[in-house]
C-alpha cells in the first residue's frame, strides 16, 4: 500500500514537472525582453515601434503565466512616433533599479532613410511603481539599445548602448560611459568597450548590450549578427563595469542558427536578459522567433531558458539548441491552449490589449453606450497603408492556429464611395489583408514585428462625411486551437 501511494505521487509530480514552462513564454510579437525581479514578481518590457501606448511591460509570478501589467509610453511627450514607418518608433527597452527608482531605457528610431539625416535618440523614464512613467530625459550619446546599470560596489551609473564608431563608416560597437541620470548627460569618458565577437565590420552589428553583476564579476551580455538568422548572444567579463572585458570560452552561448538557419523550428535566438530566482536558480529571457513553413507571422516572440553556471560562466540550456518541445523549470503549468478571447466592448475604455497606430492626435473611437454595446469609429482620412493615424484597433496575433471575427454593428443607412469599414490581417502599412481573418506572411519577408488583426474604418483619403452613417462593432472572439509545431521545419 505504501509503494502504491509513492508510485502515485513519483507520476503526478513527473506530470507537474513536464508540464511546467513552456516557450514561447510571451506569445505574439514581443522582441528585445528586458526583465526585472521585484522580489518574488517579474516584469519584462518589450518593444513595440510604431504601436500605440508604446513598450509593454508584462507581470508573472511563476515565469511560465505573463499579464499585461502597464505600458511606459502613454503621453506624446514620451514617445515621438509621428509618421514612423513599420518597425521603426520606440525600440529596446531596459528595465533597472538605481538608487531605488525604476528605470527604463529606450530610443526612438524616426526613419531608416538616410537622406533624411535623422539618427536614433536614446532617453530614459522613471517610475516608483513600474506602472506610471516619467517624462524622458535624453541622453547624449546617439545609437541604438541604451541600458542603465548602476554598479552596488560604488552606486554609479553606466549608459551602456550600441553606437557607431563615426558617422561616416558606420561600423558599430558597444560604448559606455558614466551618465547622471536626471540630465542625460555623460560624466566621463565616452568610450568603445567591446566590438564583439565577430569580424569588426559593418555587419558584425553587436546590439542589446545589458549588464549585471554576479558573485564578484561584471557581465556585458549582447546580440551580434544582425536581428535575423545570424542573431545570437554573446557574454564577456570583468572585474570592473569599466572593463576590459574578457570574452566567454563558449561564445556564442545561445544561437540556433548554427543548427541551419531552415532546420530548426526555433531561429534568431539572442538580445538576451539575464536573471536569477529567489531560489537561487538562473535563466534568460531572449527574442526568437518560431519559422514555420519558411515564415514567422508572428515575428519576435519572448522565450525562456534555464542557465547553468560554470567556472563563472554561463551555460543556456545545458549548451543544446532551444525546442518548442521542451519544458523545464518547477512552477506551476503553463496554460498552453489560452481560453478564447471575447471583447464586447462594454467597459467605459478599451481593453489594454487593443493597439492603435502611431500617436492618435484626435480621438477616433468611441465606447458605445445607449441602445447597444459596441465600438463605434469616427474615421478620418487615414487607412491602414498610411503612416500616420487611421481610426483602427488592433490585437496581437498570439497563435500560429487561431481564428478572428468580429461582429459589425448594423449601419442606419449604406457607406458611400471609399467609405470602408472591416477588419484586417496586418503586417505593415505596405502588407495587410482586410477583411480577412487569417493571418499570412510573405517568406522573404524579414518579420520585424509580427501580424496583428485589426478593426477599423476609413474615409479612404477623404474626410468621413456627417451624413455617411456611424459604423463600428459589437464584438470580437478570438479563438485559440492546440498549436502543433514541431521542433524542426526543414521546408
Ligand atoms: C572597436 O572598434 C573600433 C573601430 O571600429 C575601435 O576604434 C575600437 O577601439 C574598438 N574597441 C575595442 C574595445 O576594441
Ligand atoms: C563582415 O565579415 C564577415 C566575415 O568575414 C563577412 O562574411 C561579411 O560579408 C562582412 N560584411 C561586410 C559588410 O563587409
Ligand atoms: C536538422 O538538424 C538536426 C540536428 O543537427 C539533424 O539531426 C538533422 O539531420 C537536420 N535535418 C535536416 C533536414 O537538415
Ligand atoms: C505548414 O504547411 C503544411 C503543409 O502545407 C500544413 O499542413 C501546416 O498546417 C502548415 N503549418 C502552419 C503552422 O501553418
Ligand atoms: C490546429 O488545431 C487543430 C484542432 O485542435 C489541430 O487538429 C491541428 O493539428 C492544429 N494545427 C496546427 C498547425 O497546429
Amino acid at each position: 500500500m505504501g509503494l502504491l501511494l509513492n508510485r502515485v505521487i513519483t507520476i503526478q509530480l513527473w506530470v507537474l514537472v513536464a508540464l511546467a514552462i513552456r516557450n514561447p513564454i510571451i506569445p505574439g510579437w514581443n522582441p528585445d525582453p528586458s526583465i526585472i525581479r521585484v522580489g518574488d514578481e517579474y516584469f519584462l518590457a518589450t518593444s513595440s515601434f510604431e504601436y500605440w501606448p508604446s513598450t509593454p511591460i508584462y507581470k508573472s509570478k511563476d515565469l511560465a503565466n505573463w499579464e499585461l501589467y502597464s505600458h511606459a509610453f502613454t503621453k506624446p511627450s514620451q514617445a515621438q512616433l509621428y509618421g514612423v514607418p513599420t518597425g521603426a518608433g520606440t525600440w529596446a527597452p531596459t528595465l533597472s533599479l538605481i538608487n531605488g527608482k525604476y528605470y527604463m531605457a529606450s530610443m526612438t528610431r524616426w526613419t531608416y532613410d538616410p537622406v533624411a539625416r535623422v539618427w536614433p535618440r536614446v532617453m530614459w523614464v522613471s517610475s516608483h511603481d513600474l506602472k506610471t512613467w516619467s517624462d524622458p530625459i535624453w541622453g547624449d550619446a546617439w545609437g541604438i539599445d541604451p541600458s542603465l546599470f548602476q554598479d552596488p560596489a560604488t552606486q554609479k551609473v553606466y549608459l551602456n548602448l550600441m553606437a557607431p564608431n563615426n558617422n561616416v563608416d558606420r561600423i558599430w560597437g558597444i560604448y559606455q560611459c558614466q551618465v547622471d541620470v536626471d540630465s542625460g548627460r555623460c560624466i566621463g569618458e565616452y568610450r568603445s568597450i567591446w566590438n564583439g565577437t565577430l569580424a569588426h565590420n559593418s555587419s558584425a552589428r553587436p546590439e542589446g548590450p545589458k549588464m549585471f553583476k554576479r558573485d564578484s564579476w561584471y557581465y556585458l551580455l549582447i546580440a551580434e549578427g544582425g536581428t535575423d538568422d545570424l542573431h545570437r548572444a554573446s557574454i564577456a567579463r570583468s572585474t570592473s563595469p569599466e572593463g576590459p572585458w574578457e570574452t566567454a570560452p563558449n561564445n556564442p552561448i545561445l544561437f540556433n542558427g548554427a543548427y541551419g538557419y531552415d532546420n530548426l523550428t526555433v531561429q534568431s535566438t539572442g538580445h538576451a536578459t539575464h536573471f536569477d530566482t529567489p531560489d537561487g536558480e538562473s535563466y534568460l529571457a531572449f527574442l526568437a522567433r518560431r519559422k514555420i513553413n519558411g515564415s514567422s507571422p508572428l515575428g519576435r516572440e519572448t522565450f525562456l531558458s534555464p542557465v547553468q553556471w560554470k567556472n563563472g560562466w554561463p551555460i543556456v540550456n545545458g549548451g543544446e539548441p532551444i525546442r518548442l518541445s521542451q519544458s523545464f523549470g518547477s512552477t506551476r503549468d503553463q496554460v498552453s491552449t489560452p481560453k478564447p478571447f471575447t471583447d464586447n466592448f462594454d467597459g467605459a475604455n478599451l481593453d489594454p490589449s487593443w493597439y492603435q497606430l502611431r500617436i492618435p492626435y484626435t480621438q477616433n473611437f468611441m465606447m458605445k453606450k445607449n441602445s447597444a454595446n459596441g465600438i463605434t469609429f469616427k474615421p478620418n482620412v487615414f487607412g491602414l497603408s498610411d503612416r500616420d493615424t487611421p481610426a483602427a484597433i488592433l490585437r496581437k496575433q498570439k497563435s500560429l492556429n487561431m481564428t478572428f471575427s468580429a461582429q459589425l454593428l448594423p449601419t442606419k443607412s449604406g457607406l458611400g464611395y471609399g467609405e470602408t469599414v472591416g477588419i484586417s490581417a496586418y503586417l505593415s502599412e505596405l502588407q495587410h489583408q482586410d477583411i480577412a481573418v487569417s493571418a499570412f506572411a510573405p517568406t522573404n519577408w524579414f518579420v520585424f514585428e509580427g501580424a496583428s488583426f485589426a478593426l477599423f474604418a476609413t474615409g479612404t483619403g477623404q474626410p468621413w462625411p456627417s451624413h455617411a452613417p456611424e459604423v463600428g462593432f459589437s464584438r470580437v472572439t478570438e479563438t485559440y486551437y492546440e498549436e502543433n509545431i514541431p521542433d524542426y521545419d526543414k521546408w
